[in-house]
């Protein structure tokens, strides 16, 4: 069994994505352990709830310093002993012990085809205003590991969407989250649930059970 903690910031679809797949059996042999937030507003927090996942606000402005913050999300994340985290939309810089501690074992969605529109300052609807603004055709939603560097980590898997002629950045970003992100997530936490994704030369190699 693949115990997950899931962390959030804001609406929390992906992690809906997640709780609808395992209710209906598109990941199985997996476990939400716990919800964490850095915001006490995320609505995210209201659906681990309805779902009965334990959910969890961790609030840096609840601590004096960084440091303190960053100990307390990893405290929460080892005392459930979980065996992969899940960033889903979470809008806090990782903390470097916890990359440390888990490496290989964090995987964050981010709403481009990495190497486009990613690193530092691409987030949010800024990503969908730059590709927009490039002109992109195509554009999609990436699940990768997370190392120390900003969406620098090992690609697990990625889905293309069509951008078009009359997007806002408002209408590819749902467009993006409906075709890709609320399924490439799930997809991978079952390949990961079933042993599936390693990595290899700090690239991942889908294989066999
Ligand atoms: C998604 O677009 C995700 O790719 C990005 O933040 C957004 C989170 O949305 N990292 P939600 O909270 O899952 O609805």
């Amino acid at each position: 069994m693949l115990k997950i903690a899931v962390l959030v910031s804001g609406g929390g679809t992906n992690l809906q994505a997640i709780i609808d797949s395992i209710a209906d059996g598109r990941i199985t042999d997996t476990k939400i352990e716990a919800v964490i937030s850095n915001n006490p507003k995320a609505y995210a927090l209201e659906r681990a709830k309805k779902a009965g996942i334990e959910a969890l606000c961790i609030s840096p402005k609840s601590f004096e310093s960084r440091a303190d913050f960053n100990a307390a999300l990893l405290d929460a994340v080892n005392e459930r002993q979980v065996d992969l985290i899940v960033l889903a939309g979470f809008m806090v810089v990782v903390p470097e012990a916890m990359i440390r501690a888990y490496r290989n074992r964090i995987i964050n969605i981010h709403p481009s085809l990495i190497p486009s529109f990613c690193g530092t300052g691409y987030y949010g609807l800024h990503v969908h205003e730059a590709a927009l603004k490039r002109g992109v055709k195509i554009s999609g939603a990436t699940v990768h590991f997370v190392d120390e560097g900003t969406d620098t980590g090992p690609i697990i898997m990625q889905k293309a969407v069509e951008v078009h002629s009359d997007d806002t950045p408002e209408v590819l970003q749902r467009r993006i989250m409906e075709q890709a992100e609320w399924q490439i997530m799930p997809q991978v936490i079952n390949l990961i649930a079933h042993d599936r994704v390693h990595v290899v030369d700090g690239k991942v190699m889908i294989g066999e059970k």
